[in-house]
């Protein structure tokens, strides 16, 4: 939008989180509060936006998109003062600024794009996003006169009877710049908190001839300011559902959303049903037609399609094809790769490690640092033994291997296609294509000894 102006208000702590984090960086449907609003803010491609930060400020200014500005507020003495450092990071802006809190994510872009409009067509100074609350406590109270805004109180300053007002203060405003510049100038720290309040400029420019309008939100959920953790938890059900929502009108079947927790850049394709209890996150993507059931966590993941994941599997940074299966009770850590119609079964882990197509670890198992190839068994109990206590080494399996159970390979090793691991192998020597590698202790039977130790210890 050419003459839009960004300036998002993200420097505070948020004392009331009681937090060592600050408070736009809280996640909410996994990632933090303040790329919410971001994203919201930059949908509406101003031509510059700039973020004020000040607590855990190197924190922050790492989340920032390029061509965001960071404006450091060095001492926190209220949303004027606020305001007035994202201003002078906007050098040069003239036209409209949109003024956004970092802690009201659920403010989405249509409302923000009707905000504009409304300040454009009424050709106001000001015009301040407010809503309509059963319970107003905590926010600024919208002040009428003749139904016109006459002055906004902050709860802490207002009197009984404005306390009983129910309209509140969103926290988002849209300002003609110029006239804004000069109203902060005016404001005065003069109140119960001692800080410089940005809702004082109402009360400014309105006397100095201004013109201040106002527009009530739809929803007033949407005007949510997050401040406690109570208001956090409100938040993240409202977005979690709205993601859900999204998913399923796209054709994938949630079966309890109330317990399903998907993040924003998650996405997944039609016909996949996911069972309650999963939390998908880290931009993970699933294909069509996989089957979730309940109780996995699945972070930064790229899974193919028709894929089942049995329950209580946790799957992190790695990649699945299409028709395998996992758990129940699988562990994939980072850099792990499944073939298609592979099998990683109960208690096995994966650790940097590939699994070719149609290769099966079924039981009870640990692969890491390891490149096995297709079609391989790989038998219950097996162990790449891959860490020396000072370095990881390499174990690498080839085609159509039979590795018997309770074998161990003691890395690096190499195994070649078409070899036969026997049962309960400790493999310290690479084993050369289609041969047999036995390395256990030959068994001895003593005819009777079990009985005649037992009336031994009888007697
Ligand atoms: C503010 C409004 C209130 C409104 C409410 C809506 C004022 C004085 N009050 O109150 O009318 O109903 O939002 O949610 O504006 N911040 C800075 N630097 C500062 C102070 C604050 O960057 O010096 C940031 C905070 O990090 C936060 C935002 O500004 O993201 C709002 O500050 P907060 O302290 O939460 O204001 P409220 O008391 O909620
Ligand atoms: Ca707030």
């Amino acid at each position: 939008m050419k003459d839009l102006f960004c300036v998002v208000l993200a420097a505070g702590l948020g004392t009331r989180m009681k937090s060592g984090l600050a408070k736009v960086l809280h996640p909410l449907a996994g990632r933090p509060m303040l790329m919410h609003t971001l994203d919201n803010v930059l949908s509406l491609k101003p031509v510059k936006t700039a973020v004020v930060i000040g607590h855990q400020a190197e924190k922050v200014k790492e989340l920032l998109p390029p061509g965001v500005v960071a404006a450091f507020q060095k001492e926190q003495k209220g949303t004027a003062h606020a305001a007035g450092v994202g201003l002078g990071a906007l050098r040069g802006a003239n036209g409209t600024l949109l003024l956004v809190s970092g802690d009201t994510p659920l403010l989405g872009t249509e409302t923000l794009k009707g905000l504009i409009s409304h300040h454009k067509r009424k050709k106001a100074d000001i015009t301040v996003l407010t809503a309509f609350l059963e319970d107003p406590a905590g926010y600024g109270r919208i002040v009428r006169e003749d139904g016109k805004i006459k002055k906004i109180v902050e709860q802490k300053d207002a009197s009984p009877s404005e306390r009983e007002i129910n309209e509140i203060n969103s926290g988002t405003y849209c300002f003609n710049i110029k006239n804004l510049k000069k109203a902060l100038g005016k404001v005065r720290s003069g109140n119960a908190q001692g800080e410089f309040y940005l809702t004082d400029v109402i009360e400014i420019v309105r006397e100095n001839g201004g013109r201040v309008a106002g527009l009530p939100v739809d929803n007033p959920l949407s005007a949510l300011g997050i401040n406690s953790r109570t208001e956090l938890a409100v938040a993240e059900d409202a977005i979690r559902a709205g993601i859900n929502r999204r998913l399923m009108a796209s054709g994938v079947t949630i079966i309890d959303p109330e317990n399903t927790y998907i993040s924003a850049e998650d996405r997944i394709a039609q016909d996949t049903v996911i069972h309650p209890g999963n939390t998908i996150e880290g931009r993970t993507e699933i294909g069509p037609g996989c089957v979730l059931m309940p109780g996995n966590i699945i972070s930064g993941s790229v899974i193919g399609a028709g894929v089942t994941v049995k329950g209580y599997s946790v799957i992190e940074d790695s990649r699945i094809s299409e028709n395998a299966h996992i758990g129940p009770f699988a562990h994939l850590r980072p850099g792990s790769k499944v073939g298609a119609g592979a099998r990683v079964g109960n208690f096995v882990e994966l650790k940097k490690a590939s699994l070719g197509d149609g290769t099966k670890a079924s039981h009870l198992t640990y692969i890491g640092d390891a490149v096995i190839g297709r079609n391989v068994n790989i038998g219950a109990g097996t162990i790449t033994c891959n860490y020396d206590g000072f370095s990881k080494f390499k174990t690498v399996i080839g085609d159509d291997v039979f590795v018997g159970s309770d074998s161990q390979f003691i890395a690096p090793v190499n195994i070649g296609n078409g070899a036969l691991i026997a049962a309960g192998s400790t493999n310290t020597k690479d084993v050369p294509d289609d041969a047999l590698a036995l390395s256990r202790v030959p068994q001895t039977n003593r005819e009777n000894w079990a009985k005649e130790n037992r009336n031994r210890k009888k007697k």
